[in-house]
């Protein structure tokens, strides 16, 4: 592995040995010397609460330094090329997150750079959220290769890292939201013909039914506020509430990325009921990312 920029750059053993590695560091949380004397460049295009913290902790955790970089100051693309930009750092630091607009911002950049380029969130994908989600599922006794995960709303970059972690695992991953908003039709494409188990539908009720992990996200992505008026008129009938969860199987969990817009996608009662499992899935990021750092940029 030479970058993490989709889930679907690696195999199914690949991401259950990364995920191995997470529930060990998560479990013995000590302070570790991984990234000693390194420094992990931390480059942000859009805002994060979840995505910048649990990169700065992870990367001090294991003995390294984190440099938070905002495109206000290096205006990628702008000040100067993707290119320059990946040959300068590659000279200063020994790994780059990014989380951008374009996914070929991010591309472009791990082919300029000398160094390990994580993705942090595109357009396209979200693949650190989905590792920490599978993270997630299996601490909570959801087999990663039988499962069923329901994925009610927008098929965005979350549902996309999604498809990609069907492809790699063989569980059954359904999605259901209005008519122009399904995932990215050539992954899904891509990842069917690999032999993944994935039914793009319009019926929640439909995905819900049997399901073994119910996921949402916001209607409206980051970039996407233009369309907001619009986005909440079709995805009104896609809440996640109690009435849909009750459709699910008894022991299913409910995850969301996070931000959520409560009372919008999910509703308070679901968020904070006994079946979801958002904040442990919040900190997994952090397990996760560690993982991925550990064997990007480690050693
Ligand atoms: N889930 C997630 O990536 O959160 P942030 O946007 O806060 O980083
Ligand atoms: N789909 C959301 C995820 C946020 C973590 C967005 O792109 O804004």
């Amino acid at each position: 592995m030479n970058d993490f920029i989709s889930i679907g750059d690696i195999d199914g053993a690949k991401m259950l040995e990364l995920l191995e590695l997470a529930r060990s560091l998560k479990s013995e949380r000590s302070a570790r010397s991984d990234l000693a004397g390194k420094t992990v460049a931390l480059i942000f295009h859009k805002p994060s609460l979840r995505t910048r913290v649990s990169f700065e902790v992870g990367v001090a955790e294991l003995g390294g330094h984190p440099m938070y970089v905002t495109d206000a100051e290096i205006k990628m693309g702008q000040r100067e090329s993707t290119y320059d930009i990946g040959k300068v750092l590659s000279r200063y630091v020994h790994g780059i997150m990014i989380r951008t607009f374009a996914h070929s911002n991010c591309t472009e950049l791990a082919d300029a750079a000398d160094v390990p380029v994580i993705n942090g969130l595109t357009d396209l994908l979200h693949p650190c959220q989905v590792m920490g989600d599978v993270l997630t599922c299996i601490e909570r006794g959801k087999n990663p290769r039988t499962m069923v995960v329901a994925f009610v709303g927008d098929g965005n970059n979350v549902a996309n890292s999604w498809v990609n972690a069907a492809g790699n695992l063989g569980f059954e991953f359904r999605v259901a939201g209005p008519s122009g908003y399904e995932p990215d039709a050539g992954l899904v494409a891509a990842a069917k013909a690999a032999g993944a188990n994935i039914r793009v539908l319009r019926d929640p009720l439909e995905v819900v039914g049997g399901a073994d992990v119910i996921y949402t996200d916001v209607w409206t992505s980051m970039g996407q506020e233009a369309e907001a008026t619009e986005r909440e008129a079709q995805f009104r009938p896609y809440q996640v509430n109690d009435e849909l969860l009750s459709h699910a199987r008894g022991d299913a969990i409910v995850l969301h990325c996070l931000p959520a817009h409560r009372n919008d996608e999910i509703t308070d009662s679901v968020m904070d009921g006994p079946q979801s499992a958002v904040f442990d899935q919040a900190e997994n990021r952090l397990h996760a990312q560690k993982a991925i750092m550990v064997d990007l940029i480690g050693g």
